[in-house]
């Protein structure tokens, strides 16, 4: 029976007390929008982003060693030596990306994250499409039962992620070459060093790093260091949902510039070397 003191109903009597509405929603403005902005917007990112992966070519320039994010690190055969930073061991078939060490975790980083998860439920799976209106499945058993009780591996798609910002960071820093050998300098490390930033960003603002950092901390007097870095990690928590898009973006124009430079279809604006 219910139990008013509680406050809380069983489910039947709380669907009995529920106003008869006979419409999805009631909502005037355009609540619609919001997830269909964001169907096109992960529909085409992931359409660039398997077509780059797959296409196995123009993801090196030789001249100034810029080597895209999505073929890093660059493990199979048919990478450029210079390319593979760390060693050629795959083979080399068109069905398997050059970076196809690092991909998979990087995917199942985006998918299992806290933001994407929201997003993705809300605009694929209707679930619910947005407040206040209603989803078309009978059924809720949220995050409970397979496959979605896998999303509780996105704390070790973070590790992965971290490991892969560390490479991404690396890559980055040797593509500071010049022609000549040396060092140079030019509009692609621009680019790639802000892409970089901004993906430690997106990887430090995770909801799971917040928590390896300081969460299940009692005192956080007792421990100084790891209170700054959490109020660090919350402060870039907050702008987690845009660091996710800013990112897609950032990645995707990254890559597009080193296939544009590789492809010889602009050449690289140089300031040194
Ligand atoms: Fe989004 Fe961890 S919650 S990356």
């Amino acid at each position: 029976p219910a139990s008013p003191a509680s406050g809380t109903a069983p489910p039947g009597d709380q669907a009995r007390a529920r106003a008869k509405i006979g419409v999805r929603t009631l909502r005037t403005d355009r609540w619609w929008l919001a997830p269909l902005l964001t169907v096109l917007g992960l529909v085409a990112w992931l359409a660039y982003a398997v077509t780059r992966s797959f296409m196995q070519d123009f993801y090196w320039v030789a001249d100034y060693h810029y080597l895209t994010p999505f073929y890093s690190p660059c493990v199979s055969n048919g990478c450029v030596p210079e390319a593979a930073h760390f060693g050629r061991v795959l083979p080399d078939v068109w069905w398997l990306p050059y970076a196809a060490f690092s991909l998979p975790f990087l995917l199942l980083f985006r998918l299992t994250c806290y933001y994407y998860r929201k997003a993705y439920y809300r605009s694929f799976w209707l679930s619910p499409p947005a407040c206040a209106v209603s989803e078309p499945h009978r059924k809720y058993t949220g995050e409970t039962r397979f496959p979605l009780i896998g999303q509780n591996l996105h704390r070790y798609a973070f590790y992965a992620a971290f490991l892969i910002s560390i490479i991404n960071t690396w890559d980055a820093i040797l593509a500071f070459h010049s022609p000549g050998g040396g060092f140079g300098f030019g509009l692609g490390n621009v680019i790639l060093l802000a892409n970089v930033v901004l993906l430690w960003a997106y990887t430090l603002s995770c909801h799971s790093c917040r928590h390896i950092v300081g969460g299940r901390l009692k005192h956080f007097s007792k421990h100084p260091v790891r209170y700054r870095a959490w109020t660090f990690v919350s402060r870039l928590n907050a702008r987690h949902m845009a660091l996710a898009w800013i990112t897609l973006a950032s990645l995707a124009i990254t890559d597009f510039y080193v296939m544009a430079v590789s492809a010889e279809w602009f050449s690289d604006l140089r300031f040194v070397g």
